[in-house]
């Protein structure tokens, strides 16, 4: 038998047809490797890692990846999964900081407009949020600018929905949920689930939250400080509002003041869920709403789309798709 040519990569004209497929070269890499998943039987499964084959191809083209950086790229993602256990979840976090959870939440909560938009749930939602009565303060710890949150949950047209169940929970004044400080902070500080009233208006009494960094002790932390990225996040505080015969809505309600809101380290703001908390100094007010004198509001309505209410699934008219080489559409 000849000896076979040693390089035949790039000259060499195409290859005959072979009965097991065609051999992979740097040019149709993708294309040879996606072929591979041909007979996947699930279709949905088949269209990931197809495109998954073509984009990671193109990427690695793109940076023309040495060695040593697959190696570093191998390395990290295994201290990734490293870090992981039941109280910290470092790929999520991966995922935040490079904005996808953010990007699949958005895609998976198309609003058309009519409806309050969508935001990452967040690692903090560990507990039920304790049942609590209209006006009661959340805040247990005494800390903190105090502030009173009214609101409205309403369908798309406008209509109140009595008897919503509006959950929220949120940092305290150091920058902390009750779940990161076992001990030092009471049991559910600063979480509360309230029922909205026969017109679905809620409101409660809390502190203003303030910002707070995502864990930055492990790989992604390394990747932010690499890269000259913060980890915080603006203050906000949660919201998950249901309703029956709706859509729920899981979102965050921004203080527009806040350090970072416009640059949030896991890209979760929209224009649309940033409010004033504007200072009220009026001690007959604050003697109402039991509040100490001056005190800051926040007014936050929520619509919701209705559940037999099909929410948009095209992309919006303004993004155009981005076309990789080679990836079928
Ligand atoms: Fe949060």
């Amino acid at each position: 038998m000849p000896d076979a040519p040693s390089d035949t990569a790039l000259s060499a004209p195409p290859a005959p047809a072979r009965a097991g497929g065609e051999l992979f070269t740097e040019e149709r890499s993708a294309e040879v490797v996606a072929a591979s998943f041909a007979d996947t039987p699930n279709p949905r499964l088949q269209q990931i890692m197809t495109s998954l084959v073509h984009h990671l191809h193109a990427f690695v083209k793109d940076v023309e990846l040495t060695e040593e950086e697959w190696g570093e790229a191998i390395t990290f993602l295994t201290r990734t999964g490293q870090m992981c256990d039941d109280v910290r979840q470092e790929f999520i976090l991966l995922s935040d900081v490079l904005g996808v959870s953010m990007l699949v939440e958005t895609i998976n909560h198309r609003t058309g407009g009519t409806s309050t938009e969508s935001t990452v749930l967040g690692p903090f939602h560990m507990v039920e949020s304790p049942p609590r009565e209209l006006g009661e303060n959340i805040a247990l710890d005494g800390k903190g600018e105090p502030c009173l949150v009214t609101g409205q949950v309403t369908g798309p047209d406008g209509e109140p929905l009595p008897g919503a169940l509006v959950d929220v929970w949120q940092a305290n004044d150091d920058g902390f949920y009750d779940v990161q400080q076992p001990g030092i902070q009471p049991e559910r500080n600063l979480r509360g689930l309230f029922t909205a009233d026969d017109d679905g208006r809620f409101w409660f009494r809390t502190i203003v939250p303030r910002y707070y960094p995502i864990p930055d002790d492990g790989p992604v932390g390394e990747l932010l400080a690499a890269t000259g990225r913060h980890p915080n996040r603006p203050a906000h505080v949660h919201f998950i509002v249901t309703a029956p015969g709706h859509r729920p809505v899981t979102t965050h309600l921004f203080v527009d003041d806040s350090p970072y809101v416009d640059s949030d380290a896991v890209f979760g703001v929209k224009e649309s869920l940033i409010r004033e908390f504007p200072a009220v100094d009026d001690p007959t007010r604050a003697a109402e709403v039991g509040l100490p004198n001056p005190f800051r509001t926040v007014h936050f309505d929520v619509a919701l789309l209705r559940a037999d209410q099909a929410p948009p699934t095209a992309q919006p008219a303004d993004v155009q798709p981005t076309v990789v080489k080679g990836v079928p559409s």
